[in-house]
């Protein structure tokens, strides 16, 4: 018997992909994914297999639930300061989330926030909020810059981000053109701070009231020459053309696309680029709906993520985010988790670690107390009951408790 030995067993279904060692499932192949019922075994961390072990030291009580991958969150925005429920009613009260930018609210307002907390102070709420994540499943996560806007303020986000223990830090440099600052002029800036700190990919929020293509472009050239992935918030609130430019920048991902044109859907399921899409922002924000059926069907990457941030999506539940994924996109359950586990798991070159049960893999395992097609279904409800993080009993819901033994 290992020492640290688990079996979780009795589960009705058990999602698992159509073959081993793929880094992605395109999304035309979404139905490949299997659900038939096995135990998870899993020794020191890893998962060593999917046949009952009677000598494991602990034991899931699984029975009626479905065994899924822990839920990767791709897209968040820790860590940040403070909230922003006041814009909200704004918006919807009807003022457009640009105009309460040029007003000096939105990202500014959450950079004046997060100069004015302590280190101790942003990071309390930070991994309050990562806790609640992993109450609803979320393993790993990633992180990004972009609430300091001065190169100092980059720099300690990124510090802060390492110190929250997010399982990738992007640095999102260019989110909002500094006050006082031209946008050509705060890339130079940009560059500068991505030679000096230690980040996982490099990120640009391309809007009206951000930056441009051009700017795109230049940041590709910047994470080639850091050797770093290339990612980017496009078509969120506008039609800006951005995708074709972010798969000639040989970009990881393209985020957002709720103003994806319909005649770029082929370009981007035939790029090795991922759609992340984030329904949370969709909603809260009154954004457009991405053509993500369309996207599916010509068999993108796609991911899904909740876009935690105190602006456009204040969201934490993955569970949420499938809900929403579900109803808006016309996509089914198989669909929706795909996106948040192995394809997520891609996005932050992390899929040959996490995001499938896989002999060999990271135990990140979530124990769902109601079959998948009732996560869309029972929407709101977190269905979530264990959560099994690298091997080890990472959450467990209190009345849930008796599912777990020694
Ligand atoms: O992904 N769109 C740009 N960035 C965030 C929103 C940031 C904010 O409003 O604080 C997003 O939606």
């Amino acid at each position: 018997m290992s020492p640290t030995s688990l079996c979780i067993d009795g589960a009705a279904q058990v999602l698992r992909p159509p073959s081993e060692g793929m880094g992605y499932l395109r999304h035309d192949r979404a139905a490949e994914l299997s659900l038939d019922p096995a135990p998870v075994l899993v020794t020191d961390g890893r998962i060593t297999g999917f046949r009952g072990d009677s000598e494991a030291m602990v034991r899931i009580d699984a029975r009626g639930c479905a065994v899924i991958p822990g839920l990767v969150d791709c897209h968040t925005h820790l860590p940040f300061a403070g909230w922003r429920a006041e814009e909200y009613e704004l918006k919807v009260t009807g003022v457009a989330y640009e105009e309460i930018a040029r007003r000096g609210g939105g990202i500014a307002a959450s950079a004046r926030a997060f100069a004015q907390a302590s280190d101790d102070e942003v990071l309390a709420q930070a991994r309050g909020i990562v806790a609640e994540m992993l109450a609803h499943g979320t393993t790993a996560f990633e992180g990004k810059t972009g609430y300091g806007l001065s190169v100092e303020a980059e720099a300690r986000a990124v510090r802060l981000g390492r110190e929250l223990g997010a399982d990738r830090v992007t640095g999102l440099f260019a989110h909002a053109v500094p006050e006082g600052w031209t946008a050509d002029a705060w890339m130079d800036e940009v560059a500068v701070l991505a030679s000096k700190c230690e980040v996982d990919a490099l990120d640009i929020y391309v809007e009206s009231v951000a930056f441009a293509n051009e700017h795109l472009a230049r940041l590709g050239t910047i994470a080639a020459r850091k050797g770093v992935p290339l990612r980017a918030h496009v078509e969120q609130f506008n039609a800006n053309r951005s995708v074709p430019v972010a798969v000639a920048a040989n970009a990881r991902s393209v985020d957002h696309l709720a103003c994806l044109p319909l005649e770029e859907v082929d370009l981007l399921a035939a790029a090795e680029c991922a759609a992340v899409l984030l329904p949370g922002a969709e909603l809260m924000s009154d954004e457009h709906t991405p053509p993500a059926r369309e996207l599916a069907d010509a068999g993108a990457i796609c991911a899904l993520a909740t876009n935690c941030n105190p602006g456009t999506s204040p969201i934490v539940s993955l569970p949420i985010i499938v809900g929403l994924a579900v109803r808006r996109y016309g996509w089914t359950a198989l669909e929706a988790l795909l996106a948040c586990t192995l394809n997520a798991a891609w996005v932050l070159g992390l899929s040959g670690e996490l995001g499938s049960l896989e002999v060999g893999k990271r135990a990140d395992i979530v124990v769902l107390d109601e079959p998948i097609s009732h996560v869309p279904y029972r929407f709101g409800r977190n269905p979530v009951c264990v959560v099994v993080r690298a091997g080890e009993v990472a959450w467990v819901r209190p009345d849930a408790a008796w599912r777990v033994g020694e």
